[in-house]
């Protein structure tokens, strides 16, 4: 006899921890009761350490350019519709100088697997950015690399480094991604990143080809063990140059859902409510605020490049999305009862 889904929940909110069935439980128990309690456990837990302030990053996607073809991705290799671009360091600054002038002290850089940022060229940027604005995180998304580099990246004053799992389940990251990506390869990268020092995020789409119910269970299993500082989990949107062009898209409701409960089983987590989410629902970031996200990362990239960094279809790139427009971000954001904050916003650590 399975335990009661009520008691189950109860469980989450005193240990923060469940056994993978526990977590099947839940998932397949969502109903408008469950996710009600969920929320509203999420946010007391939320308001015990961030309050009511909901963190912004400026997000700067500086290359489209990528080695891999990971199957569900928009700016995948071999996608010849893709047209290519690449930021150069100086473009990079100008954007932290926007940025910075627009309040943000948190700069994401984000972009495809691109041979052109060796480890050199970004160690100079990093410090460069560094140098120009000593009160900012700097946060890199930039996929696998070496141990190595990662150190060197490390200690050229990179402060974080978002690289999501994908998927825990190593059959269905095989679905998802060609033969020379690999789930161990990924898992190495994740170890290697924590030790090295960086505060670390993970993170997965929901409803992505393949996934099963059983596999957001092991997601959760994996998040909860691992341990992250950041936790970035989105909808899957189908691609239409991707061979997943007719799959369907993952659901809002669904992720906000997860929101709540990964706020419960780690809740200091900085938890981003996605673009991806905001692309599927005109009000999904602020269903995902509600349900426990904390982090909203506007877009800082220039313009002109913005509608290249298509990795779903129709990815928001203005309106509430830019950085430009923080006042109407603001504005939403109050208008649920939340306040924006412009802080650094580093993960609150216990001692
Ligand atoms: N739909 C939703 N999210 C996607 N990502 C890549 N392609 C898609 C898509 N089609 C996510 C991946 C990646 C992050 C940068 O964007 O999870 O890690």
């Amino acid at each position: 006899m399975n335990k009661d889904i009520y008691e189950i929940i109860d469980k989450l909110k005193n240990t923060h921890s469940l056994t993978k069935e526990e977590y099947l439980v839940l998932i397949k128990g969502r109903n408008p009761d469950t996710t009600e309690l969920l929320m509203k456990y999420a946010n007391e837990e939320r308001k015990k350490y961030y309050g009511k302030e909901v963190f912004l990053r400026g997000l700067i996607e500086v290359s489209n350019i990528c080695k891999n073809d990971c199957y569900y991705c928009g700016i995948r290799k071999s996608n010849p519709n893709c047209q290519r671009y690449r930021l150069t360091p100086e473009d990079i600054l100008m954007c932290c100088k926007e940025g910075y002038e627009l309040g943000f002290r948190t700069f994401v850089l984000q972009g495809g697997e691109d041979g052109y940022f060796t480890d050199d060229i970004l160690c100079e940027l990093i410090k460069n950015i560094k140098k120009d604005y000593p009160d900012c995180a700097v946060t890199l998304s930039l996929g696998e690399r070496s141990k190595e580099s990662y150190i060197k990246l490390k200690e050229a004053g990179a402060d974080r480094y978002l690289l999501r799992h994908e998927t825990a389940d190593k059959n269905h990251y095989e679905i998802l991604h060609p033969p020379s990506l690999s789930y161990d390869e990924r898992m190495r990268c994740l170890k290697d990143l924590r030790e090295v020092g960086f505060q670390v995020g993970c993170g997965f789409m929901v409803g992505s080809p393949g996934q099963t119910d059983e596999h957001i269970a092991g997601d959760l299993k994996f998040i909860e063990e691992f341990k992250p500082d950041m936790c970035g989990i989105g909808p899957f949107i189908p691609h239409k140059d991707t061979k997943f062009k007719d799959a369907k898209a993952g659901s809002v409701a669904l992720t906000c859902y997860l929101l709540s409960i990964i706020r419960l089983i780690h809740p200091t987590v900085l938890l981003p409510a996605t673009t991806a989410l905001g692309t599927m629902d005109e009000t999904g970031r602020e269903k995902g605020i509600l349900s426990g996200a904390n982090v909203v990362m506007p877009n800082l990239s220039p313009k002109e490049v913005r509608k290249k960094y298509m990795l779903y279809d129709n990815k928001l790139s203005d309106g509430a999305e830019s950085a430009q427009a923080k006042e109407e971000l603001k504005r939403r954001i109050e208008s649920i009862g939340y306040t924006i904050s412009t802080s650094r916003g580093d993960v609150y650590k216990k001692d």
